[in-house]
């Protein structure tokens, strides 16, 4: 049987995590795929750093356009990050060389998903983000698959662990904002520029993600309406506390009357409520449909494993022959959507 072959741009947290999978899983990936997968090549920065994985058998390139061109891959990879630069350039140059995609780039996909998923949807290919919203949880295709059927009423959550770490920490330590973010920090759990994370914007690129495939909308990052949680005190978080609420970082997107709602910002929950007990690093996205109710999904939305968990469940796909667009609908299909102003701030 023919293989399927994956070209890999990145050889960070997430990179090494999708190596050690087809490493280890070897057997286990052929046999649900009827097909083996295996690495033709291999890029990063840096040839010569340790990785704690073993490179040896791949092709390597510097460049990771050269990799995203290459004849023996079949499936381009992007795990580098940035929202231009060679992610954006590698993924164009592999869309126009006939591969398929994926990445877990949502500071890229909230930007140019759209267009991105056109260019490759012309060319008969698909780019899939199962990665880029939520890390290990499946969400992306609990929309698109599972609830297929369904017209989706809400979707909200919290979608960044580092903030919850922070909210959490500071409730239950009694400290102050500065003091962990500090810690958290130092800690590395914070992304090289921390606004990303306690500016909302990462949550932020995420909730554009989901609104898009919930609504059958374009990709609308900047109709998002954003508050990050760099202002919450800790007498703030002792107040909610008296009331039994928690403070989160709530991502909420529904379709109104007044045009598509998008916020992130911090909000009231109950203590007794999923989204209450949520601690920690962790992310919680609470799907509301017509047919189905309510489900809430809850798992680590980043880290080593349950990232590359999540962009290996959409190259077994591809392996699969299965070739659903990301979006649950073709790009070109997406409509543009009157943005609406939250009712309730
Ligand atoms: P990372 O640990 O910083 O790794 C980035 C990798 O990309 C490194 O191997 C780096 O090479 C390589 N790289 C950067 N620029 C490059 C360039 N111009 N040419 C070639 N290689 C380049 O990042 P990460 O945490 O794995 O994240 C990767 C992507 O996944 C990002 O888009 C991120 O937002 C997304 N993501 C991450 C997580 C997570 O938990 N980490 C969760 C969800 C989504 P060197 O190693 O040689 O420096
Ligand atoms: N900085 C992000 C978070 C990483 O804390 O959730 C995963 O997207």
């Amino acid at each position: 049987t023919t293989p399927l072959r994956l070209g890999i741009a990145g050889l960070g947290t997430v990179g090494v995590g999708v190596v050690k999978i087809v490493q280890t899983h070897a057997a286990l990936l052929e046999q649900r795929a009827g097909r083996p997968i295996v690495i033709s090549a291999v890029s990063a920065r840096s040839k010569s750093k340790n990785r704690d994985v073993d490179l040896s058998d791949y092709a390597w390139e510097d460049d990771p356009v050269a990799l995203a061109k290459r004849d023996d891959v079949d499936v381009y990879i992007e795990l580098m990050g940035g929202h231009e630069g060679a992610a954006k350039d590698s993924l164009e140059a592999a869309i126009a060389a006939g591969k398929d995609v994926v990445t877990a780039n949502k500071a890229l996909l909230a930007i140019h998903g759209q267009a991105l998923a056109e260019a490759a949807e012309e060319k008969g290919h698909v780019i899939r983000f199962e990665a880029a919203v939520a890390g290990g949880i499946p969400v992306v295709k609990a929309l698109t698959e599972g609830l297929a059927g369904n017209e989706i009423k809400r979707v909200m959550g919290v979608m960044n662990g580092s903030c919850n770490y922070i909210l959490t920490r500071m409730e239950d330590a009694g400290l102050s904002y500065d003091a962990v973010f500090d810690e958290a920090n130092q800690l590395g759990y914070l992304e090289a520029d921390p606004e990303l994370d306690v500016g909302g914007i990462d949550a932020a690129h995420k909730l554009a993600l989901l609104s898009s495939i919930a609504f059958g909308t374009q990709v609308d990052f900047d109709a998002v309406e954003l508050e990050g949680i760099g202002s919450v005190t800790i007498d703030d978080i002792r107040q909610a506390a008296d009331m039994g609420y928690k403070i989160k970082l709530l991502g909420v997107a529904q379709m109104t009357g007044r045009g598509l709602e998008q916020r992130m910002s911090p909000c009231l929950v109950p203590n007794s409520s999923p989204l209450g007990q949520l601690q920690g690093g962790t992310n919680m996205v609470v799907l509301e449909a017509d047919a189905v109710g309510q489900i809430v999904l809850r798992g680590p939305g980043a880290g080593e494993g349950p990232t590359a968990s999540a962009v290996m469940g959409d190259v077994m796909d591809i392996a699969r022959g299965f070739r659903l667009s990301t979006f649950g609908q073709p790009a070109k299909t997406l409509r543009k959507a009157r943005a609406a102003r939250a009712a309730v701030p």
